[in-house]
């Protein structure tokens, strides 16, 4: 639609213009620092830090049903810096220029209804959010979307030459890191660090295709995060984890789109968020915290996070009482939601500080943390992807986690639930394919129902010629292949032929 044609009223917003007051808060020391840097910890204490927008409240000035006709007329803008996560400029980052966004098809994924046969066998109505849909097949790219367009606006403004974008990874984060860098061309080199066998094939395929360094470390998550947190210590390079904080600012576009999708009414939903390195849960509830100040959304949805019982240190800080909590990281086992196996999320110190104020605006009960088993994570995926869905094993393990949260009395069926399917089924495909083979290692510890299994069958073709694999045949040959193979299939489908 051509500006023109939008709302009088509407017109002047339609293009935001850079704004806000930007700047990095320290989450231990509360020193602030400008936001054209790239930092990552307090320069003073070594603290993670927030970025926030000291004028917030401009947001404010607005009635939330100005943001709401704005965002909604937004979606028929064509306008290539805002068709992505910058949709939400105003709230997001408002300080990146549009002419620095990288825009690679990122966001706005579908909400996806389950059907009522999968409803049914899970006890309630739920939607799954796509995230799959995303250029490099994960719910990543909106961050990395964010922080390469600051990334990117840096280079512009203090004129860098090529900068070196590192980050460790279960296989997502580096995908889309080393997919955004390659859309930058020379300025930005992708370096991607991977914990040996511990991403999926197609996974580590990504960052190769697209062109980045990729070193792959023994050990699991944890010990590559470790060394990724070193080198931005002690060299020049641009960290690219969620320990960045401009990946946090464009992962709460999930938020806003959830927003946007249910018609900006929230109060009688919850949200169901696999966590691992508790950026994109952190994401969310700062997302929904800003949409709730500014009167955009009705209410505050409830939050039900969730972990695999492998890798739960976040589960385990959770359920005890409030004011005796204390945090320890855990020793991951393997885990089938491989993506989020982590033992020592960073950002933990976030979600702390952002739970309690949810807590304080949406009451006690609206943040809860389910862990669930490796069996009912491989079931969540298989019985979704089984009725429409695409699902990852962090998608199962949201199923498992709307189970175990209506299992435990924490949401009622009554409640409509939102899950994220943060992947593409197909990055994790390998799981399904070893469950199905009967081949699914013993480490981790699912116990597998063949019923649950789809295999490929074999015909038993008799007195016909078969092509060599690979090769066809021509003429009566293949007359009879073809009506030998059909007579097989119709009869092992008890087909009846037509009269
Ligand atoms: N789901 C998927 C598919 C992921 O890739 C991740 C994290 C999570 C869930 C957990 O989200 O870390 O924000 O709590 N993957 C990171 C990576 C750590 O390196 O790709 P989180």
């Amino acid at each position: 639609m051509l500006a023109n044609d939008f709302p009088d009223d509407l017109k002047p917003f339609l293009i935001p213009e850079v704004g806000g007051d930007m700047g990095y808060d320290c989450l231990a020391c509360e020193a602030r620092y400008a936001p054209d840097q790239l930092l990552y910890t307090c320069p003073a204490c070594g603290g993670l830090l927030m970025l926030t927008d000291k004028k917030i409240d401009r947001l404010k000035e607005k009635p939330g049903s100005f943001w709401r006709r704005l965002f909604d007329h937004r979606l028929m803008l064509n306008h290539g810096a805002l068709k992505g996560v910058f949709t939400f400029h105003e709230f997001l980052a408002p300080n990146i220029p549009l002419s620095d966004v990288i825009y690679l098809g990122e966001g706005h994924s579908p909400v996806v209804k389950a059907p009522s046969s999968l409803a049914n066998q899970v006890g309630a109505n739920f939607f799954v959010k796509m995230e799959g849909q995303n250029p490099s097949a994960s719910f990543k790219d909106r961050g990395m979307a964010a922080a390469m367009s600051m990334l990117n606006h840096l280079v512009r403004i203090k004129n860098l030459d090529q900068v070196i974008a590192v980050c460790a990874s279960t296989g997502d984060t580096s995908a889309s890191a080393a997919l955004y860098a390659s859309s930058l061309g020379k300025s930005v080199k992708s370096v991607v660090l991977l914990p040996k066998g511990k991403v999926t094939p197609q996974q580590l395929s990504q960052p190769l295709g697209a062109g980045a360094t990729v070193f792959e470390l023994p050990g699991v998550f944890d010990d590559s995060m470790k060394v990724v947190e070193r080198l931005s210590e002690k060299y020049h390079v641009a960290l690219l984890n969620s320990k960045n904080p401009w990946r946090v600012l464009g992962q709460e576009s999930y938020a806003y789109e959830v927003a946007q999708q249910f018609d900006y009414a929230l109060l009688d939903k919850v949200l169901i968020v696999p966590v691992g390195n508790a950026g994109n849960i952190t994401a969310i509830l700062s997302g929904l915290l800003k949409f709730h100040k500014a009167l955009v959304i009705d209410g505050l949805p409830k939050i039900v996070a969730v972990q695999s019982k492998r890798a739960n240190p976040v589960f385990r800080y959770y359920r005890q009482p409030m004011g005796t909590r204390s945090y320890s990281p855990v020793v991951v086992k393997p885990s089938v939601a491989q993506a989020a196996m982590i033992g020592d999320p960073v950002s933990f110190p976030r979600l702390a500080v952002l739970s309690k104020l949810y807590e304080q605006e949406a009451g006690i009960s609206s943040f809860y943390v389910v862990e669930v088993d490796e069996t009912a994570i491989m079931e969540g995926m298989l019985q979704a992807n089984s009725h429409g869905l695409t699902v990852c094993t962090q998608g199962g393990e949201c199923v498992a986690g709307l189970k175990a949260a209506l299992g435990e009395g924490l949401i009622t069926p009554s409640e409509t639930a939102i899950l994220d399917s943060t992947a593409h089924a197909l990055k994790f495909v390998d799981f399904q394919n070893a469950y199905f083979e009967g081949r699914l290692a013993q480490e981790y510890g699912v116990a597998t129902k063949p019923e649950l299994a789809n295999k490929p069958r074999e015909l038993e073709l008799v007195d016909t010629p078969i092509p060599e694999p690979g090769q066809t045949m021509t003429g009566a040959q293949r007359e009879t292949f073809v009506s030998t193979a059909t007579r097989a299939i119709a009869e092992a489908l008890s087909l009846s032929e037509k009269v």
